[in-house]
């Protein structure tokens, strides 16, 4: 634009000289192609720093935007790693509250289960071993338990080995066996006695 100014400075000059002499003219010409070549050498100047301060500009842009992200990265970094660690830190927890849960309720389930295997052995250990019917007529001399010696005369008949008992028992039932005298005694009692029967003493005797 500045140069068609110009360019009509030059037309409107020439036209104002009209037909001075030919002197006055060329230098009017030559002064204006001076300017002309001045006010372009201005302008190209004038393009070239613009230039330079708009690459300079989008340079300034452009490394503050690279800054700005490597930071923004930077601060995303952080966060991630104090969320992650916070996360951690918080399984942790919750594995050991879990952990500690567990144990403690093993501990419990291990006291009850040991609360009732000694109340077991208890009751297994005080259970009486009761007598059956059958014995009820033999209780008188050997006692209750079979723990007394007969009329001060018998052996102890509690514990002794069922085949044993089952022996002399018969024994006395044929009238075979007479160890102090008393055989006769025990006959009489061995024979209201069926096979059964002496099987169920001689158990439970040998049970004692
Ligand atoms: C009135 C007392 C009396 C009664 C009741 C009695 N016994 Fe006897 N028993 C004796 C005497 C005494 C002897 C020892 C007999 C002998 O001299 O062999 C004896 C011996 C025994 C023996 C052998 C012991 C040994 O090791 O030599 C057995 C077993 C026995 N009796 C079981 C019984 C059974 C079972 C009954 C019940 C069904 C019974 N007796 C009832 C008094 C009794």
């Amino acid at each position: 634009m500045k140069k068609m100014t110009l360019v009509s400075v030059v037309v409107a000059s020439l036209l104002l000289v009209g037909c001075n002499d030919e002197k006055a003219v060329d230098t009017t010409k030559a002064e204006v192609v001076k300017k002309v070549e001045v006010a372009t050498a201005e302008k190209s100047e004038s393009i070239t720093e613009k230039a330079t301060k708009a690459v300079d500009a989008v340079k300034e842009v452009a490394s503050s935007a690279v800054t700005k992200t490597s930071e923004a990265a930077t601060e995303v970094k952080e966060a991630v790693k104090e969320k992650a660690t916070a996360v951690v830190e918080s399984s942790k927890e919750v594995a050991n509250k879990a952990k500690d849960a567990v144990e403690k309720q093993v501990a419990q389930v291990k006291e009850v289960v040991a609360e009732k295997v000694a109340k077991a052995k208890e009751a297994v250990s005080t259970k009486e071993v009761v007598a059956p019917p059958a014995y009820a007529a033999c209780a008188g001399c050997h006692g209750k338990d079979g723990k007394l010696k007969a009329l001060g005369k018998s052996e102890v008949i509690a514990g002794q080995a069922k085949a044993d008992l089952i022996t002399k028992l018969n024994g006395y039932k044929a009238g075979t066996r007479n160890v102090s005298g008393m055989g006769v005694l025990m006959k009489g009692q061995a024979e209201k006695l069926s096979d059964a029967d002496i099987e169920t003493i001689a158990t439970y005797l040998s049970g004692i």
